[in-house]
């Protein structure tokens, strides 16, 4: 089995994976209650995150030491979320989020080259993908400041809130 660092420190933040107690369930679910209009127009797993019992499973799914996924903690607070998402042998999928409050200082682009770096040097992978909303302009500037390509759009790939949603397939492959 793989095993990835519980913490990787990037400087002015870090790269955490948490203990799933329910005293970080709850300070979780209190990020995302407070960004909860702000992640919701474009993440279609925010509106079923009400409860701490969601909240720690989804600490207990992706904190253990074989996935290579982490919160980002700036000054101990939870900034937002990093990881990859679905794998295989060949290909991996990232998937991220940063609270408001924390957009606009590069942080996302940094931890994205980090888990891509890891991705293709650690895990062995030859492709790594994002499968982003088409109106999600910000994201499409973290991926392409990454040296992520867009492959095309994928029309009404999925349900967002009861609308069909275009996305664009972004993907970097291992040199
Ligand atoms: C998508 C999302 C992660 C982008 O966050 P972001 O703050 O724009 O991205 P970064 O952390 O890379 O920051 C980039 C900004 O920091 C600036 N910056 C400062 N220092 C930087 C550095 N060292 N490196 C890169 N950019 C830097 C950039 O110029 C850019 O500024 P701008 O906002 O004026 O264009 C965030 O908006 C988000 O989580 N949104 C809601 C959920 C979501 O859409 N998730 C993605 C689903 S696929």
């Amino acid at each position: 089995m793989k095993k990835f660092p519980r913490i990787i420190d990037m400087g002015d933040f870090r790269l955490v994976k948490l203990e799933p107690t329910a005293q970080n369930a709850e300070r979780l679910l209190s990020v995302i209650n407070a960004n909860r209009e702000f992640l919701g127009e474009f993440l279609e797993w925010v509106d079923d995150y009400t409860t701490t019992d969601k909240t720690l499973a989804n600490i207990e799914k992706s904190c253990g030491d074989d996935k290579c996924a982490y919160f980002i903690m700036v000054d101990g607070e939870i900034a937002g979320k990093i990881g990859f998402v679905d794998t295989d042998d060949n290909m991996g999928e990232i998937s991220y989020w940063l609270a408001h409050g924390f957009n606009g200082r590069g942080i996302m682009t940094r931890a994205l080259n980090k888990l891509t770096e890891m991705g293709f040097a650690n895990m062995g992978l030859q492709r790594i993908q994002l499968t982003l909303d088409k109106q999600n302009i910000r994201s499409a500037a973290v991926a392409l400041r990454c040296g992520y390509e867009c492959e095309g759009i994928l029309r009404k790939y999925f349900i967002l809130r009861g609308q069909p949603r275009d996305m664009k397939m972004f993907s970097k492959v291992a040199e």
